[in-house]
């Protein structure tokens, strides 16, 4: 099987010390063989895309790309796409061992046995494909290590934002500009259920049963709904963007649970839509800062108002987009479907590709797969963070109300742009809304806790920040 082609430039000394195949591979490699685990979703969509286009992807690469076998939790589940019997096996270890196998996919999700499998593999020196963000937001910092360690790649486009080729844009077609801003929607289920709050009035709870009925959204809907998918997904982004580790305790998080049908259309009304953002944008440095010559950073998942006018307000639907802004680029965006078999697939592809090319040339340093340029930055407390905010208060409908409440904002020096008393709420207690010029979250959080010991305000307010991409 194994046949020396001199097109393929194979000469390259390094290119041949294949990792876990030292010496057996000298000369005569004439495919990249694939070792993977996990034959679920994505697993069977990248055997089903391999089916499809592997002929086109080695045409394109120069190299043959074959899948040598698949190590599942059971030969029989059932999959979206069928798998040859023969490829399969339940043994994961023996398709990370087995010296043939030259690039080790982890499709198995988790961070246990994943992480297990990841780091089994680089230590035998062999490049690792994952989809993992979960592994990578935990785990990253080792496992990266681990791979510059062992001179093998860990490749993980599929990992955020699915089909969308957001990691390989930063990593090397932005290798030349420092990032200032990044806004990601990169959770679908949430702007499933943002986009149909908005389209049909509905309230969250009633579109989140749908979505479950539906299969867009998991029986168990946390991961997606209080956004740590999504923090998973921005501590990634955020560590390739600013070059050092982001930690997931540092990110702030907030899902989506809490929003209504009455603050998206409040939110309309003002001209504004409410979506589900990864933020990740570098701030001023403070005038005594301790990093001086690093980053900081806000790192954040929280929904905001953005105006209906920005790109990003018409992402609907399952559909993810990333907005990049580079100091050199300019303002960039990035759209597509960010889960899925197929789009998740051809984000494992192009690792796949880049891992071939990474073997055959000896290159797997060329672009490091995550660099860490940035050794004295920092994540920002989001109370250090300033924005914008839209308030909602159910208040007592009676004289000095408002002044109440602007005394309270104003001892924190937080000043109103427009204050709204919607018509058509009749009663002893009505809503109002309010649109706060730039503070501090120290500040609001200060201001809003002083608000609800009013007694002329009922209930917790409501408080969401508004990005202006400014
Ligand atoms: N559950 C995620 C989403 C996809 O809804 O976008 C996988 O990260």
């Amino acid at each position: 099987m194994l046949r020396c082609d001199p097109n393929w430039g194979w000469g390259a000394q390094k290119a041949l010390s294949v990792p876990g195949a030292r010496g057996s591979l000298r000369g005569f490699m004439d495919s990249v063989n694939i070792g993977m685990i996990g034959g679920g979703t994505v697993g069977s969509g990248v055997v089903h895309a391999l089916q499809q286009n592997a002929a086109l992807l080695s045409s394109r690469i120069g190299i043959p790309l074959a899948i040598r076998r698949v190590a599942v939790k059971a030969l029989d589940e059932p999959r979206p796409y069928p798998i040859k019997k023969s490829l399969l096996t339940t043994d994961w270890q023996q398709v990370v061992h087995d010296p043939q196998h030259h690039v080790i996919v982890e499709l198995v999700g988790g961070t246990t046995l994943a992480k297990t499998i990841v780091l089994t593999a680089l230590k035998l020196g062999k490049p690792v494909v994952t989809a993992n963000k979960a592994l990578l937001s935990a785990h990253g910092e080792e496992l990266f290590a681990t791979a510059a360690r062992h001179g093998a790649n860990l490749y993980y486009e599929a990992s955020v934002a699915g089909g969308i080729p957001i990691i390989k844009t930063l990593r090397e077609a932005f290798v030349g500009n420092r990032i200032t801003h990044l806004y990601g929607i990169v959770n679908g289920t949430c702007n499933y259920i943002l986009t149909r709050m908005t389209a049909e009035g509905a309230g969250f709870a009633d579109v989140l049963a749908d979505a479950q009925r539906l299969g867009y959204a998991e029986a168990e809907p946390s991961l997606d709904v209080d956004g740590f998918d999504a923090q998973h997904k921005v501590g990634i982004l955020a560590s390739l963007a600013h070059g050092f580790w982001v930690k997931p305790a540092q990110i702030h998080v907030e899902g989506i649970r809490h929003l209504t049908a009455l603050d998206i259309q409040f939110a309309a009304r003002l001209g504004y839509a409410i979506k589900l953002l990864g933020i990740i944008k570098r701030l001023p440095a403070p005038a005594r800062s301790k990093t001086p010559n690093g980053a900081r950073i806000q790192v954040s998942v929280y929904p905001a108002l953005i105006p209906q006018s920005h790109v990003l307000a018409s992402v609907s639907g399952v559909f993810n987009a990333v907005f990049v802004r580079g100091d050199i680029v300019g303002d960039t965006l990035f759209y597509g479907r960010g889960a899925g078999k197929d789009a998740t697939a051809s984000a494992v592809l192009s690792d796949l590709a880049d891992a071939a090319l990474d073997l055959k040339f000896g290159t797997a340093g060329r672009v490091p797969p995550f660099v860490p340029h940035e050794r004295a930055g920092a994540v920002a407390p989001l109370a250090e963070v300033h924005t914008r905010y839209f308030v909602r208060l159910n208040v007592v409908d009676q004289p000095g109300v408002m002044a109440a409440v602007a005394q309270r904002l104003a001892a924190q020096q937080i000043g109103i742009s427009s204050i709204i008393q919607p018509e058509g709420h009749e009663g002893d207690v009505v809503p109002i809304i309010l649109m706060l010029h730039d503070a501090s979250n120290r500040a609001m959080s200060r201001a809003l806790a002083q608000i609800s010991r009013l007694r002329v305000v009922k209930g917790a307010p409501v408080m969401i920040r508004v990005e202006n991409f400014a």
